[in-house]
């Protein structure tokens, strides 16, 4: 077992024998090399892989300054985002947050919520009228800086955010994340005298949780970042190039996976029983989808919350087409204990459950699930964290991040562009009218 966390490939054997997998050994530590030589696909964007020993204990407090500044100012910040300046925050915030906050009261930190990632009226209609009685602020995150879902929600809630409270003192209510120089973004936080911070030119979006895309609004909700940190930085340090193959945690899943996808399995499922989890999946799905579905090739990721989705796609996965792969995060150890009381009457039958914690219950759910899904033909790799918290949970993403690196290197792609995000933009800008985008817009509708 890995000290930090711990990947278990045992029940993939039956589909590819550890002598494939071992087979790999070369293959990855050459593409784990190549992250830290920079002589590989993408190599502008390698930003990330020593991101979390690069980030100073005085850069974490001045983005924890800043958000100790807008939480004086505001009962609910709008973290505005898409994407990867969207999903990494998202992920960590729900993972560290009480499933049921809003039924608190009283509220220590502000609420952060989040928009810019859609393009839902309804959606932004129903966050101005929600906001209404709410002191705001906004942090509002863009690499590029020109994307179009973030940039209608920021000009609409920069007017909200301006009419409520004037432009001088708006100024200080919005803060910018965005590229050193380029970009709309940038000009207007230049402009408006919006406090900012910068996404490093080589980390891309969905690398950039460990920047202050995810740390900021992060740190404005009360999460500890520095521990964050401290669990990616260990990661960085047991994923290192000089770890041996069978030591290296992302190492092995990326040979895992690999090895399986060479055998024809060709999606994989994020599974996990603890829904505050139910986001690092939506984060690892655009982490793999962007980084590996390219050039015709890549396992699509896809993602199941357990056990409510036994009930819904439990079905297909164990019976349904076999092309399928089981990723599943557990955790030992839940945060709190709840034990099952024995009841004298005993009318629903459940008695023999007196006495269990429910977490025992969920565990016996989860290993005869993996067992069944096993036997049904869905191979099963396990990653188990000791428990959720922030510590852990940077772990866990830097873990995905370095294996993400190394199996686009196995695949033969560039894990680091997403050049087919642009296809859907320019027929929306066509369609909408942009300037320069007429005659693709006519073309579009002689097609409709
Ligand atoms: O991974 C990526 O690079 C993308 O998914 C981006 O994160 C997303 O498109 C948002 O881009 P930006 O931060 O430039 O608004």
């Amino acid at each position: 077992m890995n000290n930090i966390i711990d990947v278990n490939i045992d029940k993939i054997y039956e589909a590819v024998p550890a002598s494939t997998v071992n087979a790999l050994k070369g293959e990855i530590e050459a593409a784990n090399k190549m992250l830290y030589d920079g002589n590989g696909k993408g190599n502008d964007f390698l930003g990330w892989v020593g991101l979390p020993q690069s980030i100073t204990p005085e850069e974490i407090d001045t983005i924890k300054k800043c958000a100790a500044s807008l939480d004086s100012l505001a009962e609910v910040i709008v973290v505005v985002g898409i994407g990867g300046s969207y999903l990494g925050a998202k992920a960590v915030l729900e993972a560290m947050s009480d499933s049921f906050q809003l039924l608190h009261k009283k509220q220590d930190k502000p609420i952060i919520v989040f928009a810019g990632q859609n393009l839902s009226e309804d959606y932004i209609y129903e966050l101005l009228a929600a906001l209404q009685p709410y002191k705001i602020a906004t942090i509002v995150i863009s690499k590029s800086g020109t994307t179009t879902e973030p940039a209608v929600a920021f000009r609409i809630l920069k007017k909200e955010i301006e009419k409520r409270y004037g432009k001088e003192e708006a100024s200080k209510r919005i803060v910018a994340v965005t590229d050193m120089a380029k970009g709309a973004l940038r000009t207007l936080a230049t402009q408006e005298r919006y406090a900012t911070f910068v996404i490093p030119d080589n980390v891309g979006g969905r690398f950039s949780v460990l920047t202050p895309v995810g740390l900021l609004p992060l740190a404005a909700a009360g999460i500890n970042i520095a521990e964050l940190v401290r669990g990616a930085q260990d990661m960085a340090k047991a994923t290192g190039p000089d770890v041996p193959f069978e030591k290296n945690p992302s190492a092995i899943y990326a040979a895992a996976r690999t090895a399986l996808y060479r055998k024809g399995y060709k999606i994989e499922i994020l599974a996990s029983y603890n829904p505050k989890l139910q986001y690092v999946s939506e984060w690892w799905k655009q982490l793999y989808g962007e980084s590996e579905g390219k050039e015709g090739q890549g396992i699509f990721p896809a993602s199941v919350t357990l056990t409510a989705d036994l009930h819904s796609m439990g079905q297909y996965i164990q019976q349904g087409e076999r092309s399928l792969i089981e990723t599943v995060i557990s955790i030992s150890k839940p945060a709190h204990s709840v034990v099952i009381e024995s009841d004298a009457e005993n009318l629903d039958g459940l008695n023999f459950l007196a006495g269990k914690r429910v977490s025992e219950v969920n565990r016996m759910a989860e290993i005869g699930t993996m067992l069944a899904h096993v036997d049904g033909g869905v191979p099963n790799i396990s990653i188990t964290l000791p428990e959720i918290n922030e510590y852990y949970i940077g772990a866990l993403l830097y873990f995905f991040e370095k294996a993400c690196g190394m199996s686009g290197y196995a695949l033969g792609v560039n894990p680091f562009d997403q050049p087919g995000v642009e296809a859907y933009k320019k027929n929306m800008f066509a369609l909408l009218n942009k300037p320069g985008y007429e005659a693709a817009g006519e073309e579009l509708r002689k097609r409709l």
